[in-house]
Formats: C-alpha cells, sequence, structure tokens
C-alpha cells in the first residue's frame, strides 16, 4: 500500500488530490447541465447556484489530526479516503425545499453515480437548526490507467437555509467555538424563521404554478407593450383577477 505524502516527491499525493478534483468537476458539470437544461427547455429553474470547494492540504491534514490519524505515521492513502469523506464538496442551492429534494433525485438516479450515504438535516435539522440535505457519492473519473471511483460530499439546501448557514458560520468562528447561549438560543430562532419563510414561499409558488397561463392575446399585447393597456387587454386581466376591478369603485 502506498503512504500518504511519501514516494516521489509528493506525486503520489498531487495524484490523490487531482482524483478528487476530476470527481468534483464531475458532479458540477452534471449539476451545470441539470440546470442549462432547465434554463433552456423549461420556463422555471430549480438551481440558484452551483459552487464546489477541494479540501486544503492544511485542512486535511487538521482533520486527520482531529480524528485521531496521526500523520507522522503516515496514513495511507485507503485510510485517508475513508476518514475524510469531504475532500471534494459541492453546494447546491435551491429556490424552494422541493427543489433541493428533486435535484438531488435527479443527480443520484444518474447511472454513473451511486449514493453512498444520505443525510437529512432538513427532515431532522441538527440541535442548533441548520438545515440541508447531504449526500455522499461516488462518481467514476475516468484516467488514462482507468476508471477511479472518487466520492464527493454534494451539499443541497434552500436560499434561506444557505443564508443561516453563512451567517452560523461567520458567528461560530467569530466567537472561536464558544458562541454565548443566548445567541445561540436566536440563531435556533432564526433558522425556525428561514424554514417558515421556505414553507409559505413554496406555497406561494405552487399556488401561482396552479394559476391559468395568461390568454395568447393578453401575453402578445404585454410583450409588445404599448403607452396604454386597451380596454381588451384590462378585460382580460381582470377576468384573471390579476389586476384590480375599476368597476367596484
Ligand atoms: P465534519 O467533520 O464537519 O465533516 O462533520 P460530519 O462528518 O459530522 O458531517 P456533517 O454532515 O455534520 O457536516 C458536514 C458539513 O456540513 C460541514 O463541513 C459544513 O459545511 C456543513 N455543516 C454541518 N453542520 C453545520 C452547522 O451546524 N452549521 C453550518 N454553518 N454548517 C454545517
Ligand atoms: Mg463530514
Amino acid at each position: 500500500m502506498t503512504e500518504a505524502g511519501t514516494g516521489q516527491g509528493g506525486e503520489d499525493f498531487r495524484r490523490f488530490m487531482l482524483e478528487h478534483r476530476f470527481g468534483m468537476d464531475e458532479i458540477v458539470t452534471k449539476l451545470n447541465i441539470l440546470r442549462d437544461e432547465f434554463a433552456h427547455l423549461h420556463d422555471y429553474n430549480p438551481i440558484e447556484s452551483v459552487i464546489s470547494r477541494l479540501k486544503s492540504p492544511e485542512s486535511l491534514v487538521e482533520k486527520l489530526q482531529r480524528k485521531g490519524l496521526a500523520v507522522d505515521r503516515q496514513p495511507t492513502f485507503d485510510e485517508i479516503r475513508a476518514a475524510i469523506t469531504d475532500i471534494a464538496g459541492v453546494r447546491v442551492v435551491c429556490s424552494f425545499v422541493s427543489d433541493v429534494y428533486r435535484v438531488f433525485d435527479m443527480l443520484v438516479d444518474q447511472g454513473d453515480v451511486s449514493t453512498v450515504e444520505v443525510r437529512d438535516y432538513i427532515a431532522h435539522p441538527k440541535p442548533n437548526g441548520y438545515r440541508s440535505l447531504h449526500a455522499l457519492v461516488q462518481v467514476p473519473v475516468f484516467l488514462s490507467e482507468g476508471p477511479v471511483p472518487v466520492l464527493v460530499e454534494a451539499q443541497f439546501r434552500t436560499v434561506a437555509m444557505d443564508f443561516w448557514a453563512s451567517l452560523e458560520h461567520k458567528i461560530y468562528y467569530k466567537y472561536r467555538r464558544e458562541v454565548p447561549a443566548e445567541l445561540l438560543e436566536r440563531l435556533h430562532e432564526a433558522a425556525e424563521t428561514a424554514y417558515a419563510l421556505d414553507t409559505t414561499m413554496e406555497r406561494l409558488h405552487e399556488e401561482v404554478r396552479g394559476l391559468d397561463p395568461l390568454p395568447d392575446d393578453v401575453v402578445g399585447q404585454l410583450r409588445d407593450g404599448g403607452e396604454r393597456p386597451d380596454a381588451a387587454l384590462l378585460d382580460a386581466l381582470r377576468r384573471l383577477g390579476a389586476a384590480p376591478d375599476q368597476r367596484q369603485h
């Protein structure tokens, strides 16, 4: 077995990190394809953003130490792979909770993606209020010597969950991990408020989608602009309940 950090001047380590970057790029590409397909072929896009990050060697060493894998004992790459599963990380931000699950399904249902573990912190939030859907997925990377399976940690969350998580992260580091109890309490409340907003937005979104589409002639007139909406257009909008009915006054 190969030991990490040894070998030809760290070449094995570079290869190890590169494999993770390729795996990460594979997942990002899959998500970007889904996003572009939605943007071009559907009237609505469930993916707000996709970001990725590769763990830095410093943070990898720090986590290995934290997990008790003394670096001076030179853990093997297999040991590192087993202990640190978030070397490659991808985060997908969606508008609505239903989209989070939908995009997750669309990714893990792909033939070359296998799901190793799922942690649903939306259905089961962490005690601090943290919500997101976490999935550990494996994807093959095709190198010159053949395919290599790579683990990628994917996090799926809504805009509101992402907003909360980034603030919580900042506070956590600002207080050097010792956040005052009162602040923790308020953060927890904010997480619940964010989730209530998610629920309301989802409901509104469903209702708007359930509305009848505007008739073609009205869409045409709206698109053509014009200084003054004509009587027929106003009438059509009124019928749809989209404009105040002047007749009531
Ligand atoms: P790690 O040692 O951080 O990998 O924890 P873990 O192996 O128990 O995994 P977990 O699924 O709990 O979390 C992995 C990642 O999710 C973290 O690195 C963060 O990006 C994110 N995360 C998890 N919990 C929290 C949280 O309470 N707040 C914030 N802001 N992010 C979190
Ligand atoms: Mg982890």
